[in-house]
């Protein structure tokens, strides 16, 4: 009795032991990290960003969740999140308008929400993080003007429009050409989707036998343009220009010499990590985080590309 009595003991001790143990290495928070996608190149960086930075701080869990580009299975993940009880939801929301009630559903229950790189309407989230999307339409819209000495016929291949980047890459980019000889001869949306970029690229082709430059709103986009004129024997006349600027994608498309230009779009993974700290720590953020940029030309790629200025 004695002896089944001390073991007992000995397991309890044991028991509470390995509780203490687990304790002493669970993490203390729990970010929920709901991305609307992981189809192009951008998106996994961004989760590899997240990630990283996340890495740094045993006190951070994440839970990645990927909606596939649906928005109703990404209202669903914010929904899980909050069933869940994490304790800060980070998401870059397909679109504008069906992510606004989840994300301001899950705000209005307490949990604090970084909406990073597309937006959501209004105001009720914590913070938002990205790069300032008509700048880069905008310089975008002044770098070509001054490419093509303030006249061409030209091809923008939009990104989604009903997500705010591709509204805004196409507004700054209008305001960029405003008044110069440059007239859109053939516009589209391709969604983000490079597939869908050489599918219209075909049409333009097909239709515009003068086309000088394409202007689109990723560097996908712009490379599938690339691979449609290039199929048709045209990719020498053509100037092309793209936005994201990934090493791996933009940059490396402006040093074999497919991209003219490619303009930095940055993920934003690590200052959503550092924001969520801040957050989670007590601290009052900036509503808004604005997230600096560059250009990569065949000029300034070995130098790191230039920022840009207003
Ligand atoms: C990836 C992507 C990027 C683009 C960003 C805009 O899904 O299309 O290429 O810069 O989303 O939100």
């Amino acid at each position: 009795m004695q002896h089944v009595f001390r073991s007992l003991i000995l397991m309890t001790c044991g028991l509470a032991l390995s509780v203490t143990i687990s304790f002493a290495q669970s993490p203390r928070w729990t970010i929920g990290m709901s991305q609307c996608n992981l189809g192009e190149p951008w998106r996994v960086q961004m989760n590899a960003d997240v990630k990283k930075a996340a890495l740094g701080h045993p006190e951070l869990r994440v839970i990645f969740k990927d909606a596939q580009n649906d928005n109703l299975r990404q209202s669903a993940h914010v929904g899980e999140f909050v069933r869940q009880k994490v304790d800060l939801i980070i998401i870059s929301p397909k679109e504008a308008a069906p992510l606004t009630k989840p994300v301001a559903d899950a705000y209005r229950n307490g949990i604090p929400v970084i909406v990073l790189d597309r937006r959501v309407v209004g105001s009720e989230y914590t913070c938002f993080i990205g790069a300032d999307n008509k700048k880069i339409g905008r310089a975008a819209g002044k770098w070509v003007v001054n490419q093509l000495g303030g006249k061409g016929k030209i091809v923008e291949l939009k990104g989604l429009m009903t997500s705010t980047p591709g509204q805004d890459r196409h507004s700054g980019f209008r305001d960029g050409i405003a008044g110069s000889g440059i007239s859109v001869v053939f516009e589209a949306d391709m969604k983000w989707l490079e597939p869908n970029a050489r599918r219209e690229m075909e049409s333009a082709l097909a239709r515009f036998p003068n086309i000088t430059l394409v202007y689109a709103h990723n560097d996908p986009g712009a490379h599938g343009a690339y691979l449609a004129a290039k199929a048709a024997g045209r990719e020498k006349q053509i100037t092309f220009v793209g936005i994201d600027g990934l090493p791996q994608e933009g940059q490396m498309y402006v040093k074999q010499g497919i991209l003219s230009a490619s303009f930095e779009y940055p993920t934003g993974g690590r200052e959503a990590i550092n924001t969520a700290l801040d957050i989670l720590k007590g601290k009052k953020v900036q509503k808004e985080v604005t997230l600096p940029s560059r250009v990569f030309t065949r000029g300034n790629i070995d130098k790191g590309g230039d920022w840009l200025k207003e």
